[in-house]
């Protein structure tokens, strides 16, 4: 059976490769997040205090946004994790995750910025509730790289499909929050790129790789589910922000084990091949919740 703890040197060129197609696409991004905040709409609040009255965005909305929030504010803890699971690993990888980093780190502070600016957010509640989340910290019981590569491929694109999806339906209380949701979906489909490819490299190298892949498949959970009141919001968000299991179905599993080539893949090693064979099995039983629900919502 192969060696699942340490990235196989034989990726290093491919993996140097993604690095490099990401930096190109990153080259132009225009970081000045500022432009996406409306100043114009700032007040003192030691002249004019934060009232509830000044909230101009549905309760699901702001969920969302606060939500996403306090997901990209235990970036210090993702960044620990990552380091620790890819030390003495290839150098790319210690590069790729300094640009990642980089690139998240600007994340949370727009989303705040934009939640207290626009007087949405309580700041006294808002900032008690970062440190609260931020204190909880992260964890996640995938030790092998190859396990990490996938849960982020897989959290990367469920954030990307979040930002967007919500934007959907944003649009139409505050253009200024969908356009930025957006913006922030474009670097996370960057890095859903870099991370979805390497593991499929990892597959192609050697098909027993999805030994690994299908456990983080199968137990996958957002970063953020330890925040207070997590299932609460994202069944608001489910139900009136358009992201819960459906979109994650269709928008996330779905498109990886396409993408992954699951059902054409031959491991050599029989527990793999079980593997590959209950990673479907999940699939097929989230596509039959999925239309199920379909079917109950169309006929309503
Ligand atoms: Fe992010
Ligand atoms: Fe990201």
């Amino acid at each position: 059976m192969i060696e699942f703890n340490n990235v196989d040197a034989r990726l290093e060129g491919r993996l140097i490769e993604l690095y490099k197609s990401h930096q190109e696409r990153a080259k132009n991004i225009d970081w000045s997040y500022h432009d996406f905040i409306p100043w114009g709409q700032a007040r003192c609040f030691k002249e004019t205090p934060w009232h509830e009255s000044q909230r101009t965005l549905p309760p699901a909305i702001y969920t969302a946004i606060e939500t996403a929030l306090l997901t990209e504010v235990n970036l210090p803890w993702f960044t620990t994790h990552l380091n620790v699971t890819f030390k003495g690993s290839l150098e790319v990888l210690k590069d790729f995750i300094h640009t990642w980093v980089s690139e998240e780190d600007q994340h949370s502070s727009l989303l705040e910025t934009y939640l207290i600016v626009t007087r949405n957010a309580n700041p006294h509640e808002l900032r008690k509730l970062r440190k609260q989340v931020v204190e909880l910290g992260y964890e996640n019981e995938f030790p092998e790289p190859v396990q990490v590569m996938a849960y982020t491929a897989i959290q990367e694109l469920a954030t990307m499909v979040y930002y967007n999806n919500v934007a959907k339906v944003a649009q139409n209380y505050d253009r200024d929050l969908a356009t930025l949701l957006r913006r922030l979906a474009k670097d996370e489909s960057l890095h859903y790129a870099f991370y979805r490819d390497a593991v499929k490299a990892h597959l192609e190298l050697d098909a027993n790789y999805i030994l690994p892949v299908s456990y983080v498949l199968q137990h996958f959970g957002m970063p953020g589910r330890d925040m207070p009141n997590f299932e609460e919001r994202m069944k608001v968000i489910g139900q009136e922000a358009n992201y819960g299991p459906e979109q994650y179905f269709l928008q996330v599993v779905d498109v990886l084990v396409e993408f992954w080539g699951v059902r054409n893949l031959t491991p050599s090693h029989p527990e793999a091949e079980a593997a590959r064979t209950s990673m479907l099995k999940h699939h097929d039983r989230l596509k039959r919740i999925t239309e199920r629900a379909t079917r109950k919502k169309t006929n309503v």
